[in-house]
């Protein structure tokens, strides 16, 4: 079975003003198709940089990607991209962003309208539709973009933090309708975050880095039933894969216990 990535020893050394940052690698890491798969990492330990690479947008120091056995050497066009901002169109309607992504590769939007009717409906956005982004709140703009990435029907969607921008609740909200648009679409998705709880929640299999340079300390298989309900989530299991994780960024000293308070003084 061809991976639906496959990356070899890659690396990244960006130069900069003041000399070379080794930002990332060497990393080796398959993806199977139609998995979901969660990247956990310190700030600054090359997420970002790796889902650039991936996604053709940065040139690579070392090593090689490859995206459906073809090897990345330049913008990819079969791909969905979330950041962490939806980055709508102020001018358009909810409608209107989704099939902005299908105008602008010239698709035929016939076939496609009713794709974006669909996904707009399963996150809830159904009455939205003629609604413009000011309109809509921090939650419905990033559905917005969710649906927008997946219009065009790619195998792989990139999601740099997704989530990361949106309160708390919102976020709880997201993490589930993410998890159940994912079941009925089964997409490739490469997940970047910075929660170790979301990470578990949503993923197959969740990668844990290093500091920078990041490098990937282990990975985790997250046999978990789904959809991962209240229920699993209190689930002693659960709470395994979370305090595993945890305890590998408190072994890079990343988290700490809280001093007594006469450590401190
Ligand atoms: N264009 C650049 N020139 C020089 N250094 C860069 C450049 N872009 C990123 N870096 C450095 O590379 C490292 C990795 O950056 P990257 O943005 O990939 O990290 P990240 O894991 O996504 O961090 P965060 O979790 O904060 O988003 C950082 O130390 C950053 O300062
Ligand atoms: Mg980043």
């Amino acid at each position: 079975m061809t991976e639906a990535i496959r990356i070899q020893q890659v690396s990244k050394i960006y130069q900069s003003r003041t000399g070379p940052v080794h930002a990332l690698g060497p990393v080796d890491l398959d993806v199977r198709p139609g998995e979901f798969i969660s990247i956990v990492g310190p700030s600054g330990c090359g997420k970002s940089t790796l889902m650039l690479m991936i996604a053709g947008l940065l040139d690579i120091t070392g090593g090689t990607i490859e995206v459906n056995g073809k090897q990345v050497s330049g913008p990819q066009t079969d791909i969905g991209i979330v950041f962490q901002s939806p980055v709508l169109v102020d001018w358009r309607t909810v409608l209107g962003n989704v099939m902005l992504q299908v105008e602008m590769r010239k698709l035929n939007t016939n076939d496609y309208i009713a794709r974006a009717h669909q996904l707009l409906a399963s996150v809830g956005l159904q009455d939205f539709e003629s609604r413009y982004p000011f309109e809509l709140s921090g939650g419905m703009q990033q559905r917005t973009a969710f649906c927008r990435a997946l219009v065009h029907d790619p195998p792989l969607i990139l999601m740099d933090e997704p989530l990361g921008a949106l309160d708390a609740m919102t976020r709880e909200q997201l993490r589930v309708d993410l998890e159940l648009l994912w079941m009925q679409t089964r997409k490739t998705v490469i997940f970047v975050t910075h929660s170790i709880t979301e990470s578990v929640q949503l993923s197959d299999r969740v990668v844990v880095f290093t500091p920078r340079p990041g490098m990937i300390d282990r990975v985790i298989d997250i046999n978990l039933p789904r959809p991962r309900s209240f229920e699993v989530r209190e689930s002693v299991q659960y709470n395994q894969y979370v305090h595993e994780i945890t305890n590998i960024f408190m072994g890079y000293g990343i988290f700490h216990e809280q001093k007594q308070l006469s450590e401190v003084s």
